[in-house]
């Protein structure tokens, strides 16, 4: 089975796929945690990796940055490689002062003014949730790892660079936002479409707030928490 953006076959890929943005943190995470790895996709360089994880079967692949992005690879996993579960892992920059840079994210669901949504299947809703069983999953997954989870909604939104940056933390405010990636929104809504089951963790790089931020190189490697947990849902 190939599609214009993954060549592998459905076997290769497990029903649970990580995804993080870069593709060079899909490989960091497969060559550090995983155990007899293989690489089933290196179109566009967006790396898709399946290994075990404690003797459990599990993918990680990238998803590139953006709804557009994410939109084009997690319906081709979905619709035609028959995952059934895709778990985000990203960086968001935080809204609020009440989170430091490291602090966990889970995404009850996410806010957008995209018109991804809309335009892919007639989705009206500004605001789509994340699966619930994988988020109870993910959630005694933490407990169990005395990772502490902030749970609260997120905000997708398609610009990173605004000119005008308090409008978003005004909307920030008046949604109750606890911060902002670019991808679940959109995420989200292919898994309502196709039947399948979504969720999102969040490692705060950066904060809208304080205006602190972690590295790129620190990026890369240092989201162990949040990798360990979203690890944990290897079948
Ligand atoms: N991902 C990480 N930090 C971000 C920010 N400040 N805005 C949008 N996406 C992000």
């Amino acid at each position: 089975m190939s599609t214009p953006h993954i060549k592998a076959d459905k076997n290769q890929i497990a029903k649970t796929v990580l995804m993080p943005g870069d593709p060079l943190r899909a490989q960091y995470i497969a060559e550090t945690f995983l155990e007899n790895v293989e690489k089933f996709n290196d179109v566009r360089n967006m790396y898709g990796f399946t290994g075990y994880y404690n003797g459990k079967r599990i993918s990680v692949m990238g998803s590139g940055m953006g709804q557009p992005s994410i939109g084009i690879y997690s319906y081709e996993l979905f619709k035609f490689f028959d995952v059934e579960n895709i778990i985000r892992i990203g960086s968001c920059g935080a809204y609020t002062k009440d989170l430091n840079l490291y602090d966990t994210i889970l995404a009850k669901d996410a806010y957008s003014e995209s018109s991804y949504a809309f335009v892919q299947g007639g989705e009206k809703r500004d605001t789509l949730e994340a699966s619930k069983v994988l988020n109870e999953k993910l959630s005694k997954i933490a407990e169990k790892l005395s990772i502490p989870l902030h749970v609260g909604t997120i905000h997708s939104s398609d610009v990173f660079y605004r000119e005008n940056g308090e409008v978003a933390l005004e909307l920030a405010q008046k949604r109750n936002l606890l911060g902002v990636e670019m991808e679940s929104f959109a995420l989200f809504h292919n898994a309502n479409v196709t039947g399948k089951n979504a969720a999102c963790l969040l490692t705060v790089s950066d904060s809208l707030v304080t205006h602190e931020a972690t590295t790129p190189e620190e990026r890369q490697s240092a989201f162990t928490n949040m990798m360990k947990i979203a690890l944990e849902m290897a079948e």
